[in-house]
């Protein structure tokens, strides 16, 4: 068996408890915006969400104006680019699918919005796949001689089928500068954006979480005073 599952990783999103880092998930959109939008949009996802990662106003509005995205010429009604707005979404990096297919060696750069819940194991998985990428090793190649990675296609015991047209995005310690004094190695980069995908596909995670503990306490009253009742109920019929 060649294909591995994820890596144990611990994110502050995990367990009963969890709660998002926002650090880290500033950390991890930097990660997206510098290294990953070249190819992956984030379609569900618009500017002024990242207010929600303790970016401010102006932050948010930088941010959008950084990013093209399709609008209208008002005065020739003609498609055309602009800068973002807060209200806009991440746009697609490619103008179709054809050329993104013609820059990914025939693959699509999927979006990302939804990643970390369309793949098992999600957050794992983003981190197992981002620091997965090796050599294929030489049982592999002795057992199944065909199955040598093809030209132009990346070898990743993380990935279903071992092959992806996806090359290793992350390959250089220091390759985005955290503003937070956090060392950028490698691991924690890939770590970090891990982070922020699970944001991305579940913004109100924190929301679902606390809202359990207190239907728990509903139910556990309502348990004591249903049994209580039934206890006063049938206290005559003995
Ligand atoms: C696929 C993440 C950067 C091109 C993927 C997948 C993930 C991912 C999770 C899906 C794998 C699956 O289907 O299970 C990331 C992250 C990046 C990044 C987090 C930044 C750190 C890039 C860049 C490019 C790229 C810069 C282009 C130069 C692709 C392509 C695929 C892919 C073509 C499809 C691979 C295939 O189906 O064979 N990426 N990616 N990615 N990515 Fe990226």
């Amino acid at each position: 068996e060649f294909h591995l599952v994820p890596k144990e990783v611990h994110f502050a999103s995990d367990g009963p408890f969890g709660k998002f880092d926002r650090q880290q998930l500033q950390r991890g959109f930097q990660v997206y915006k510098e290294v990953c939008s070249a190819c992956h949009s984030l379609r569900l996802v618009a500017f002024r969400d990242l207010a929600a990662l303790g970016y401010n106003e102006a932050e948010v509005k930088a941010i959008a104006k950084g990013f093209q995205v399709p609008g209208i010429d008002p005065n020739t009604g003609e498609a055309n680019m602009r800068p973002g707005l807060p209200t806009d979404y991440f746009p697609k990096p490619f103008a179709n699918d054809v050329a993104a297919r013609a820059a990914n060696n025939n693959a699509i750069p999927p979006d990302l919005s939804l990643i970390t819940k369309a793949r098992h194991d999600g957050g794992p998985y983003v981190y197992s796949l981002l620091t997965g990428f090796q050599a294929q090793p030489a049982e592999l190649l002795k057992e199944f001689p065909d199955a040598k990675t093809p030209n132009g296609l990346h070898y990743n015991p993380y990935f279903a089928n071992l092959n992806l047209a996806m090359a290793p995005p992350l390959t250089a310690d220091g390759q985005v500068q955290y503003g937070d004094g956090t060392k950028s190695t490698v691991d924690q980069m890939a770590k970090d954006v891990s982070a922020f995908l699970i944001w991305t596909a579940e913004p109100k995670l924190e929301k679902r979480k606390q809202t359990g503990w207190p239907v728990l306490g509903f139910l556990l009253f309502a348990t004591v005073l249903g049994y209580m009742s039934y206890r006063s109920i049938w206290a005559e019929k003995k």
